[in-house]
């Protein structure tokens, strides 16, 4: 949730930093703060605020080559000044920025208050840089003072340390939240996120889980929390600093819905394959007969990811009628799953770092699952987790609500239902009709896209409601979902989202004139009921709102969306619902990127 940058090189490190720390500000956004090393002391500046805010405390003359900085998302204190990161030690001489929860902090804060320290704040994290201090004392090594102070810690960190006596060197490690190496020309960098890097250089190291770092001008080594070397290769992230500009547009969110077309036609690209009407899915790591031996798909994702499931589950059954469906990974991992050897688990992440889904492949594998991911993030812990997957190839996604990668992970599973149908039973019939619907949708996107004015009026209209519901059967149920799940977190408009079926078995009790209905409609064989479901809301003298194929006196307002093949047509009636969604945020004047309480990604439990 929260940021870290770290560079040591030739250049003055605060410049650095909270540029890095400005890419990473998405991630959590309470409070900030950076220290560099000079002249043997250490310079520290911490806000409660935004970045922003840190780049005018910072003074003209904050020099040092090396340094550390931080935004931060509180857990364990409120956001201010002196909770803000990094943490120093009593003496002065460690600072300390973390990501992640020490699950032992109480612990080991009155085991060092009883030995005659004394905390500035409130945090957990703050024991690491006490800790650190009082062990490098002792070894007069940072690397082996990080080594000792870790052993006794229990809990999930993302830590960078520098040591005011060693300007030329920072210790990173990594158990449970992300960090990167950059590497650079006689310059290193590390982060919690390559956006944070990504301006100065691509070629990274990934941490792993366990592993730390020290990191010099001239290079690093890596090793494991028992001291062994450990080899790491560099690759080379193939979004560059243009991916992660707002492209003119007043808000990534808006940027990120119209490249769809773009990025749709990104995670198709070379995957279908007209002669077979197959999917070209290599990463799977899967051949024909063991692609046939699975009897159950079981998806797991957080938030929109496993509402994308929810469609992915769908598309399964329907093309390759295999039974699917699709669970919340922060659920899953806490309830000791029965894991099958005969079902095929599938992991979504856009980030790729989403701690309960990370949690939950772990406790998957642990267990001889065997398990895909459908990730955005390359090199990230899942994609590394897991024994194969699909990439979805939408370029890096900065706006807090998923729009992209929700699409591109609706159509990564569109191939992957194709791909597991054709092996079975789906016709070459149906695998063209899906492989052309595919082709068509990066088109049928760019139409949507022209109805923008219109669905900006209409959220107008609808934005000052108390609270909204959306209602979808079947196909259109995750399309639902995910439109009342964009709604609150943008607009923070409530908004309740149940199968248009459900209604009169509680929720009708709830329609009003002042609760309107988003009334998923797709042209499909339950299109005559959910017109009878329009009526009954209706009568009710509910307000509604129709997305669908055609227009219906039964609603006030309709979205008229171009039709794809029933199958794919949910992935469609996604995006009038995210223009809707930010176009309503945008009225009721919010912070479109940065909704409150939330970050993009989430690397705690
Ligand atoms: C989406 O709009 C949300 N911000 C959130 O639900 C998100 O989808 C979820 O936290 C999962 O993130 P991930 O895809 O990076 O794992």
């Amino acid at each position: 949730m929260c940021g870290i940058v770290a560079y040591v090189g030739p250049k003055d490190a605060a410049p650095i930093l909270l540029e890095g720390l400005q890419r990473l500000e998405y991630r959590g956004y309470d409070s900030a703060g950076l220290a560099v090393v000079n002249a043997k002391s250490l310079k520290t500046r911490k806000v409660k605020g935004r970045v922003a805010d840190l780049a005018a405390a910072v003074p003209a003359k904050f020099k040092g080559t090396s340094g550390i900085g931080h935004t931060r998302w509180a857990t364990h204190g409120a956001p201010s000044d002196v909770n803000a990161h990094p943490h120093l030690d009593q003496e002065q001489r460690i600072a300390v920025v973390h990501n992640g929860i020490i699950e032992n902090a109480d612990e080991l804060r009155r085991r060092l208050e009883g030995e005659g320290v004394k905390f500035e704040s409130e945090t957990d994290s703050e024991v690491l840089s006490q800790l650190i201090g009082r062990m490098v004392k002792e070894t007069d090594s940072l690397r082996e003072a990080v080594l000792r102070a870790l052993k006794g810690v229990v809990g999930t960190y993302g830590i960078a340390v520098i040591d005011a006596q060693r300007p030329g060197e920072i210790v990173v490690a990594r158990n449970g939240s992300p960090i990167v190496l950059g590497l650079g020309e006689k310059e290193m960098f590390a982060a919690s996120d390559v956006a944070a890097l990504i301006r100065y250089t691509r070629q990274v190291v990934h941490l792993e889980d366990g592993e730390l770092a020290v990191i010099k001008a001239d290079g690093f080594n890596t090793f494991t929390s028992d001291a062994r070397e450990t080899a790491k290769e560099p690759f080379t992230v193939d979004w560059d600093a243009g991916h992660y500009d707002n492209g003119g547009y007043e808000h990534y969110l808006l940027k990120e819905i119209s490249e769809q077309p773009d990025t749709v036609a990104r995670t198709l690209r070379g995957r279908i394959d007209d002669r077979f009407h197959i999917a070209h899915l290599g990463g799977l790591n899967m051949d024909a007969r063991e692609t046939r031996s699975f009897r159950r798909v079981k998806i797991i994702g957080c938030g929109s990811a496993y509402y994308s499931g929810q469609m992915g589950a769908q598309l399964i059954e329907e093309l390759a009628r295999i039974p699917a469906d699709a669970e919340p990974a922060s659920e899953f991992r806490y309830r000791s799953p029965v894991v099958e050897p005969d079902t095929l688990y599938v992991a979504i992440s856009q980030s790729g770092e989403t701690y309960d889904t990370l949690a939950a492949v772990q406790e998957l594998k642990r267990k001889g699952g065997r398990v895909l991911g459908i990730v955005n993030t390359v090199g990230s812990a899942i994609a590394r987790e897991t024994d194969g997957g699909i990439y979805l190839h939408a370029g890096p996604e900065v706006s807090v609500a998923s729009t992209k990668a929700f699409t591109s992970t609706a159509v990564a599973f569109a191939l992957l239902a194709l791909h597991l149908g054709r092996v079975r039973d789906l016709s070459p019939a149906d695998g063209r009709r899906i492989c052309e619907g595919l082709r068509r949708l990066p088109e049928q996107i760019k139409e949507i896209l022209t109805l923008e004015d219109r669905i900006k009026e209409l959220a107008k209209k609808y934005a000052d409601s108390p609270g909204m519901m959306f209602v979808g059967r079947v196909r259109g149920y995750p399309v639902a979902r995910e439109g009342a799940q964009k709604l609150k977190e943008i607009s923070y408009v409530h908004a309740e989202a149940y199968p248009a079926s459900e209604l009169k078995h509680g929720p009708l009790a709830l329609i009003s004139p002042e609760l309107p209905t988003v009334a998923i409609v797709p042209d499909d064989e339950l299109l005559d009921k959910n017109l009878t479901t329009l009526g009954e809301i209706r009568a009710r003298h509910g307000r509604i709102l129709m997305v669908g194929h055609r227009t219906s006196e039964a609603a006030d307002d309709c979205i008229v969306v171009p039709k794809n093949e029933v199958e794919l047509d949910p992935i469609l009636l996604t995006i009038p619902l995210q223009l809707f969604a930010y176009h309503a945020a945008v009225a009721l004047e919010r912070d479109v990127d940065r909704p409150r309480n939330l970050a993009k990604s989430v690397t705690v439990e």
